[in-house]
Parts: C-alpha cells; sequence; structure tokens
C-alpha cells in the first residue's frame, strides 16, 4: 500500500510538473481491481442492483454475504451533519452527535489556505470517523456565479483557481484520513432557484476553462472517491445522466475511477443514468431499483455495465474501511483538536474591508461598547433549509466578545432589528393578503421598540460595533436571495445609530456578498466574519482588539449594485417563476405534517423559468468587471491588516518560455508597519497581445506570508505555463496562446503592485 502510494505520488509530480492536462492519470482506486472482479463474479444480480439506490436516507447498501459492508454517507460540507431517523429528515435526537461546527465554505475560502483546507478536511474526517460514516457529501466547490446565490456561503469562490486549491486540500485532508469525499455539485449547479429544473447553457470554453476546473483538481490531484451528481440539466442533459459529464469528461478526460452519486431524487431516468455514469441513485430507488433490474433481465442493459457501475462503487469501498458499529457514536463528536481547526481557520478567514484607524480596538481607558444587531447573538450552524450542524457549542460574537473584553471595558448590548427567521412551510403555504398584513403592522412596531433600544445604547457608548449581515434563513438552500441588501432594515437602522455615535465599526456575518453603499461611509471600520463556524465569536473579538491581524481575503468581488454582477447585467437571471424547490419537495413527502400545496406550476411559466443562458461566457466575476471596465465596491483578493507591505524588485527567472516551462517569479515584501500580518500575495496574467479572447486579468498563483514588523522577505511564485491554456473549440483540445504575458503582483485584483513583461513562445 505503502509503495503503490509512493509510486501514485511520483505519478502525481510529474503530471503537475508540465505534460498535457489532457493526460489521463491512474487514480489510486484502480488498485482494488483483482480483488474486486473476484468478489463481483460471487455476486447475484439483484445483489448487484442492490448496491445502485439508496437503502436507506444516508444509506447505500453492500453485500453482508460477502463482507461487503453499507456505504454510509453524511453531509457535509462544514460540519458531520446529526443523525437523523433512516429514513427521514427528523432527528434521533441524540446527544453524542454534537459536532464541531467549521467555517462554511466562503470563510475557508477567504483564508486563501491550502494548508487550513487541509487541516480542515483532517477535521471533518475524525468526526466524521467517529460517527462510523464512509463518505463525507462535501467539499461544495460550484462557482459562486451570482451574488445572490442561496449557497454562496457554502461554495468556495468565484475564481476557479482558488476554488481547486482549496478544493484539493480539503479532499486530502478528509481522504488522509481514511473517508472519501463526495465533491458536489458537478456540475454547474450555481443557483437554487429552479435548480431542480433549469437547464444551464453555457458554451464549452466557459464549462473547461471556469465551472470545470476545480472539480477537474478534485479528481486529478486530490483523487477524489466521490461525485455528485448536480441536480440541474446542462446544455439540454440531466447533470446525473449527462454522457458528455460523466462519462467523457470525468472518467475518459480526468481518468475518475470512483462513484458518482446523485444528488437526493436528483435521479431521472434508469437506461440513461446507468448508460451515461450514474453510480447510485439516492435515496430512493425508483430508477436505478427494479425498473434497472428489469432493463437488464430484458437485455437493454448489459450486466458488464452493471459489473462496471458496481466496480466503482466496490473501489471506493475497498479503499475506505468500514468502522464496526460497535465503534461508533461512543463518544461525543466534536473533539478539541476539531475545535482547534475551526478557531484557526475562522482567525484567517476574517476581512478588514476598510479601517479609518479605529481599529484594533484600545481598551485602556475602559470605554463603554455598544454591540448591536441581532447578529452579534445569531447562530449560524443552522438555520435555514439543508444541511446544518447541531453543534456542540457555537460562541456568538457577542459571546466572543464578552470571553475576551471580559472586565476591561463595559459592553452593552442591543438587538437593534428582528432577524429573518426560516421556516419551512413559508414555501408551501400562501398566507392570505389579510395575514400578511396584520403580520407586517406587528413586524414594523417591533422594529420601531428595537431601533429606539439601540439608539439610546449607541448615544451613551464610546463606541459602536454593529454586527448585522445575512443570516443562515437569509442565505439557505433551495432559493436565492431577491437581492443582496442587508436584511431587516438595517441600513435605515445604522444611519440613525450614526446620528448620535459617529464611532461605528461594522461586522458582517454573511457568507456572500451585501450591498455596502449605506454602511461603508458611516463606518469607520467594516469587516467580513461569515458564518465563522464553532469559535467564531472568539476570532472576531481577537481580530477586533488586535491579537491577530486580520489576514482574509475576498473569495469574491463586491458589486457596487447587484445589477452590475454579469448574470443580472446580461439578463440571464433571475429567470422567472420559480417551481417548489426539488429537496424541499422530498423533505415534505417524507415529513407527514406537510402538505403539499404548491407542487402544480403553471406551464408557461415554467418554460421561461427553466433555461438559464450563461452568455457572459467566461467573465465570471472580477473577470467580468475588469474586462467591462465597472467599478465594484471590494475587488476580489482585497483585505486589510493592521500593518503595511511593500512590494518591490520583481524579476523573472527568464524572459521567454516554451510550453512545457513554468514561469518563476520573485519579489521582496517587506512588513513596513509596527505589527505582524499576514499578507496573501496574489499573481495575475494579463494577456499583451493574444490571438483569442481572454478576460482582462486571471489568478494564476498565490501565496500567504508572514512577517514581523520591519521584515523583508524574497517571495517567489510559480506559474506553469500549460495553465495558460484555453479550450479551444474547434479542435476540442486545451492550446496555447503563444503571446506576450504581463505578469502581475499584487494585494487584490484591484492592487496590483508589479508588473513584468514575459513572452511566451
Ligand atoms: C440536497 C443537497 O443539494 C446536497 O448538497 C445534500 O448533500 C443532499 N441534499 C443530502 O442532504
Amino acid at each position: 500500500m505503502k509503495n503503490f502510494k509512493l509510486i501514485y505520488l511520483i505519478f502525481c509530480l510529474t503530471i503537475f510538473s508540465g505534460c498535457s492536462p489532457n493526460t489521463i492519470r491512474q487514480s489510486s482506486l484502480l488498485q482494488y481491481d483483482a480483488k474486486i472482479n473476484h468478489i463481483i463474479r460471487q455476486m447475484t444480480l439483484e445483489e448487484k442492483i442492490a448496491m445502485l439506490h439508496g437503502k436507506h436516507m444516508f444509506v447505500s447498501a453492500g453485500v453482508k454475504r460477502l463482507g461487503v459492508a453499507d456505504m454510509h454517507y453524511v453531509d457535509g460540507p462544514f460540519g458531520i451533519r446529526e443523525e437523523l431517523q433512516p429514513d427521514g429528515w427528523g432527528s434521533l435526537g441524540w446527544e453524542t452527535d454534537r459536532a464541531t461546527f467549521f467555517p462554511t465554505g466562503s470563510a475557508l475560502a477567504a483564508t486563501w489556505s491550502p494548508e487550513l483546507a487541509y487541516a480542515y478536511g483532517t477535521g471533518m474526517a475524525r468526526e466524521a470517523r467517529l460517527r462510523g460514516k464512509d463518505m463525507i457529501l462535501g467539499p461544495a466547490i460550484n462557482i459562486q456565479r451570482i451574488p445572490t446565490g442561496g449557497r454562496t456561503f457554502e461554495y468556495l469562490s468565484e475564481d476557479p483557481f482558488l476554488s481547486s486549491r482549496l478544493s484539493v486540500g480539503y479532499i486530502n485532508g478528509v481522504q488522509d484520513n481514511g473517508v472519501a469525499a463526495c465533491v458536489k455539485h458537478y456540475a454547474l449547479n450555481n443557483q437554487e432557484n429552479n435548480r431542480g429544473s433549469v437547464d444551464v447553457i453555457v458554451d464549452e470554453r466557459a464549462m473547461r476553462e471556469i465551472y470545470f476546473p476545480p472539480f477537474k483538481a478534485s479528481v486529478v490531484e486530490a483523487d477524489a472517491y466521490g461525485i455528485m451528481a448536480a441536480y440541474n440539466k446542462v446544455n439540454g442533459w440531466w447533470a446525473s445522466e449527462s454522457d458528455m459529464l460523466l462519462n467523457k469528461v470525468l472518467r475518459d478526460d480526468w481518468g475518475f475511477a470512483g462513484m458518482v452519486i446523485s444528488d437526493w431524487t436528483g435521479t431521472h431516468s434508469t437506461v440513461n443514468a446507468i448508460t451515461n455514469g450514474l453510480n447510485v441513485e439516492m435515496p430512493t430507488d425508483k430508477f436505478l431499483g427494479k425498473p434497472l433490474l428489469e432493463a437488464v433481465r430484458a437485455g437493454t442493459v448489459s450486466e458488464d455495465l452493471i459489473n462496471q457501475r458496481v466496480r466503482e462503487i466496490l473501489r471506493v469501498r475497498m479503499a475506505i474501511k468500514p468502522i464496526p458499529p460497535e465503534q461508533a457514536n461512543v463518544g461525543v463528536t466534536s473533539r478539541k483538536p476539531q475545535q482547534k481547526i475551526a478557531y484557526d481557520v475562522a482567525a484567517k478567514s476574517i476581512v478588514l474591508l476598510k479601517n479609518s484607524g479605529i481599529l484594533p480596538l484600545t481598551l485602556e481607558k475602559k470605554p463603554t461598547i455598544a454591540v448591536i444587531g441581532a447578529n452579534a447573538t445569531q447562530a449560524m450552524a443552522s438555520g435555514g433549509m439543508g444541511t446544518g450542524v447541531k453543534t456542540l457549542y457555537e460562541v456568538t460574537p457577542l459571546e466572543g466578545l464578552r470571553n475576551r473584553i471580559g472586565s476591561d471595558a463595559r459592553v452593552v448590548y442591543a438587538k437593534g432589528y428582528e432577524p429573518v427567521v426560516y421556516r419551512f412551510s413559508d414555501m408551501f403555504e400562501e398566507k392570505s393578503p389579510q395575514v400578511q398584513k396584520t403580520e407586517a403592522r406587528e413586524k414594523r412596531k417591533v422594529a420601531q421598540k428595537l431601533a429606539q433600544e439601540a439608539i439610546e445604547v449607541a448615544a451613551s457608548a464610546d463606541i459602536v460595533l454593529f454586527i448585522g449581515g445575512n443570516n443562515r434563513a437569509v442565505e439557505t438552500e433551495g432559493s436565492d436571495r431577491r437581492d443582496i441588501k442587508l436584511p431587516s432594515g438595517q441600513d435605515g437602522l445604522i444611519q440613525e445609530i450614526a446620528k448620535v455615535n459617529a464611532n461605528i465599526v461594522t461586522i458582517l456575518t454573511s457568507g456572500a456578498p451585501n450591498d455596502l453603499n449605506v454602511i461603508k461611509p458611516l463606518s469607520k471600520a467594516l469587516l467580513i466574519s461569515w458564518f465563522n463556524g464553532t469559535e467564531g465569536g472568539n476570532a472576531l473579538a481577537d481580530t477586533l482588539l488586535g491579537k491577530i491581524s486580520p489576514s482574509g481575503r475576498l473569495p469574491f468581488t463586491f458589486p457596487v449594485k447587484l445589477e452590475d454582477s454579469p448574470a443580472y447585467a446580461l439578463g440571464n437571471y433571475p429567470q422567472g417563476q420559480k417551481a417548489n424547490d426539488i429537496f424541499a419537495n422530498l423533505v415534505a413527502k417524507t415529513e407527514s405534517d406537510i402538505t403539499l400545496k404548491n407542487e402544480k406550476v403553471n406551464e408557461a411559466q415554467l418554460k421561461n423559468a427553466d433555461t438559464a443562458f450563461y452568455s457572459e461566457g467566461s467573465l465570471m466575476g472580477y473577470r467580468w468587471f475588469d474586462t467591462k471596465s465597472i467599478p465594484i465596491m471590494y475587488p476580489f483578493g482585497h483585505g486589510l491588516t493592521y500593518t503595511t507591505f511593500e512590494y518591490s524588485d520583481l524579476k523573472t527567472d527568464k524572459g521567454t518560455y516554451t510550453t512545457r516551462d513554468t514561469i518563476k517569479l520573485f519579489f521582496t515584501l517587506e512588513n513596513t508597519g509596527t505589527s505582524a500580518a499576514e499578507e496573501v500575495v496574489q499573481g495575475y496574467v494579463h494577456r499583451v497581445n493574444p490571438s483569442v479572447e481572454w478576460p482582462v486579468k486571471e489568478l494564476k498563483a498565490f501565496s500567504r506570508v508572514q512577517l514581523d514588523p520591519g521584515e523583508t522577505r524574497s517571495v517567489t511564485l510559480e506559474i506553469p505555463v500549460e495553465h495558460l491554456r484555453y479550450w479551444n473549440q474547434d479542435t476540442q483540445t486545451w492550446s496555447d496562446d503563444l503571446c506576450d504575458i504581463e505578469l502581475l503582483i499584487g494585494a487584490s485584483a484591484g492592487d496590483i503592485r508589479l508588473k513584468r513583461r514575459i513572452t511566451l513562445k
């Protein structure tokens, strides 16, 4: 086994130092095939079919008779989900399943640290093992295409390179610790509205260069064992039965040898699904149960194909050691080492967007600090539809501040506004206009009272920490936000507060962009501290108090206004009437107390709603804003520290590079301020005289560098020339665009400090 790993590693190193991106690599999973073939020969057709669909809500079958254990899945991606009824969504009501809540995807991405992503994966895997799980349904790595996306908080970034590096780290952490990762949702699941019906129409270059790379890296570099097919269609085919996605790209091009599972009730056919690459229909057996058995008996599907699908599952089963039931759930899931990882990630994720010198806070004069905002006490481990974590504990921002400040200052709290609360039944119940009116009146009354209290508290304080933003009810699976405005009237409230106290520090605990037009000018400092896990409040307090210097960087662009972002600007999103969410339907159907009121959707509206055109092509996120010269609020990669850095002296190892070379960049970084801090240096490329169209710049390298005050360091970044290729739609291959390249080194996509021109030959 050890030798195999070594050969595999050497093989990977060879691949990643310059071979063609089309080279098919050998997955480590192939080592089990001889043994597997022996097992398959002993299996009945019924036993094989039983492996290809759900046995319970989060279990698919093994073959007990032959010593093949069932496969136990668990959500993922930011904590090990609580134990549910085997065939429903109700909690089992245990106490031992309290897990660590890790910072969600966009927080992890804001660390720009593959090392922390690895630690994160390690932590997830350890807790999954304690609970007897084989496969974590994560990481979730779809590109954040629309700022309103309901799962932006779960996903990583708008940039494929950053997403790839973090996904690889996460998966390696998981799989090195004996659990399989199931990367989701492959592919193009970039919106929640209509996700169960929408057909994504996208050109192949954008797919290959923007939407696929994180998945490709997960398979080619991290040897991910599992892939979850997305709910949506891609260019006319359901993702769970797309020959292009599953057979041609995933298996043939990338050499994937593991198993593909459907998203929950995301299977739509028998013959197409099994032929085009799906291994397991979850959680039901509607298509890959009896109908599949009959199709094999009728000769429509060959037993050889069934054997292949079973083989792919068994490879994963062989690679992951099952946990005997008596060894699972013997103690509480969340443990100290994982809580420490959650803290480390949170501490490096917080992004300081603006600081006019008010931070870090000084407590010398024992100030009165008014903490205002419901987000200061809001738990973020759960709260919307879909996965959440029943966490052992979650330090909220207010608790964190109290923990760290103790008696060094007077901390007073006012809620300020009523947070949005998620009610599952809202998706199905239509309220009468009368009920809506009464509720709105009540809400207004409560809002006025809360605002009044907050203003009084602010007026008597030295400093206001306004802790607002979204929450898990606002950002949720199953639906996108209508806009990016701060919910619950927070803009109006902060305007009132600013009239009585000008010393406002605003902290947004959001997983996705907000409209900052009102709060930015009214805040002396502005931070985003995400849905930041079990230790989020402590990490925030340590940052505000200067125990650590902020070092998170935005994984996505903050637009000035929503309408500037590509899908909105081009009229590609939103797309009309929304059907009931596919997953909400499943949950509703398995919960007896919910009646489906709204299943029938107007056919004509659905037709219009069910196509998402990606006519922006590759111009996603900062690629769009840069190329179209559209002003932004904060650029991708942005984040301040409590110090200053100077960049100088950019050199490259050569002036001209061939297609097999790696560009080496060297420059000097100096901490010119007075506190120790970490800078995330970013390397972008700009094509000067290309022969095909490109975005103005693209991220191709980055690194976190820690420097003490006054310290200088020489930094090296590397960019393999093969990473600069484009997908040539005519030849259906990766092609070189041999041109002059300007290498850009900076602190964000909007803050380029150094440039150097080189030539590709
Ligand atoms: C639907 C979600 O899209 C997916 O991410 C999740 O893993 C499954 N439900 C199971 O909860």
